[in-house]
């Protein structure tokens, strides 16, 4: 397993965001966690990274216990997040983007080998390498956001609602790639988007309030009464 998730919970303060959410990641696959505004996607992952601290559970990077592991080793150790919202720097180059996400020691010993990879997996940003990232659309900065987590070489990526904000054609476009990603990386994503990304993830969990209510095979979960009432519209 790349990435497993053991009954985590945590919250800000008071209160209380998750209740023991469990999942599996398994290597080279796309994992849903899918979910509606303020089900806890975000805090899922940020539990995961560390960012926000565990209050009960475990985290297991491909069979290791990183639980109580900070952020920047985790990066270190081979997760690495595309927060919500993107956080580029707009003034600044899609090739100095890139740069910045080769900061742990591991990618930066071989950065101009990681930047060649990351390249040949996005030919469109090497042709706009010295674009300023704030003047791209906002699918190539989506793709610019999770080449430059690619830049610090991970094992499993945490995708935090990729689509948002993105035209359906674009969203197609940046699922497809997404898709092949999952042969140099296992892949957490994270959407509300739930129709799209049954479409490419491997396997699929569905968060409401804290708490997984739903997990399988993304052609179950598409026909399942619950899930195609409450999420997809049918
Ligand atoms: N920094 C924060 N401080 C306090 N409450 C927060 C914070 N971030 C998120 N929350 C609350 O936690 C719940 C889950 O939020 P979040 O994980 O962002 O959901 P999602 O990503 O699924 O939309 C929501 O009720 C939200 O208001
Ligand atoms: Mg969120």
């Amino acid at each position: 397993m790349a990435l497993v998730l053991e009954r985590l919970e945590s919250g800000y303060g008071k209160l209380k965001v998750l209740f023991g959410v469990s999942l599996r990641v398994e290597k080279n696959t796309v994992t849903a966690l899918l979910g509606s505004n303020g089900a806890g996607k975000t805090t899922t992952l940020l539990t995961a990274m560390g960012v926000v601290k565990p209050w009960a559970g475990r985290v297991f990077l491909d069979g290791k216990d990183v639980t109580d592991v900070p952020p920047h080793k985790k990066v270190e150790l081979g997760m690495a997040l595309v927060p919500e919202g993107r956080r580029l720097f707009a003034d600044m180059t899609v090739e100095e983007n890139l740069l910045m996400g080769a900061y742990t020691k591991r990618a930066r010993e071989k950065v101009l080998d990681t930047l060649e990879w990351v390249y040949s997996l996005f030919p469109r940003l090497r042709e706009r390498r010295r674009q300023k990232a704030g003047t791209m659309s906002g699918g190539e900065q989506q793709m610019l956001a999770i080449a430059r987590a690619l830049m610090s070489r991970p094992k499993v990526l945490l995708l935090d609602e990729p689509s948002a904000g993105l035209a359906p054609k674009v969203v197609a476009d940046l699922f497809d790639v997404v898709k092949r990603l999952k042969e140099e990386v296992s892949i957490l994503l994270v959407e509300q988007n739930v129709a799209a990304s049954l479409e490419i993830s491997d396997y699929a969990y569905v968060l409401e309030n804290g708490h997984i209510v739903k997990e399988g095979a993304p052609q179950e979960l598409a026909q399942d009464e619950y899930v195609k009432k409450a999420y997809l519209g049918v």
